[in-house]
């Protein structure tokens, strides 16, 4: 049966957005046949497509050393809808940020953790400006998150 990978991701000003273009590349590598992969702008994913994912990747920016507003609207509106449902969820994390992004990180750990949601790859910061050693490690990892579920890793 196909698993879904669901992406929920923000980007202001497009530095996320390359980043989430070299995740979904990865994520979508022709070998990997089992693996559904859904893009969802934050403001529009919902719960329900939450609830319906074998996997998820989450992407933001760090704003003013926390998640970006939009990501976190999306876990305000799915974190009781999901929470009950939701526990194990595989899930990684890659964020954009201009010199810092752990407050990002330790703020969305927060939430992932109250969700029992379980982090199966180390997350992916990316500072200052993007290379080409950055964006293959994006690739890596929407690659590693659809391959552990085709393969159920996860
Ligand atoms: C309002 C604002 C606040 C920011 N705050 C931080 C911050 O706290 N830490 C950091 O490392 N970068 C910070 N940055 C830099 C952004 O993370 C960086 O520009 C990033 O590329 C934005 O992602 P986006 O292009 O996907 O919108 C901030 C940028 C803006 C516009």
């Amino acid at each position: 049966m196909t698993k879904r990978l669901l992406i929920v991701y923000h980007s202001a000003t497009g530095g996320t957005q390359r980043m989430l273009d070299a995740v979904v590349a990865g994520a979508r590598d022709p070998s990997i046949t089992g693996v559904e992969v859904c893009v969802r702008a934050a403001l529009a994913a919902s719960a329900a497509e939450v609830r319906g994912a074998a996997g998820i990747l989450l992407g933001t920016p760090e704003n003013f050393g926390y998640m970006s507003g939009a990501l976190k609207d999306f876990f305000d509106r799915i974190y009781y809808p999901c929470l009950e449902q939701t526990q194990g969820l595989p899930y990684g994390l890659f964020i954009r940020a201009g010199n810092d992004g752990l407050g990002a990180q330790h703020a969305i750990e927060r939430l992932t953790t109250g969700l029992r949601w379980r982090a199966v790859v180390p997350p992916l910061i990316l500072r200052g400006e993007l290379c080409d050693v950055g964006l293959a490690d994006c690739r890596l990892l929407g690659q590693t998150l659809s391959t552990g579920l085709e393969a159920a890793v996860f």
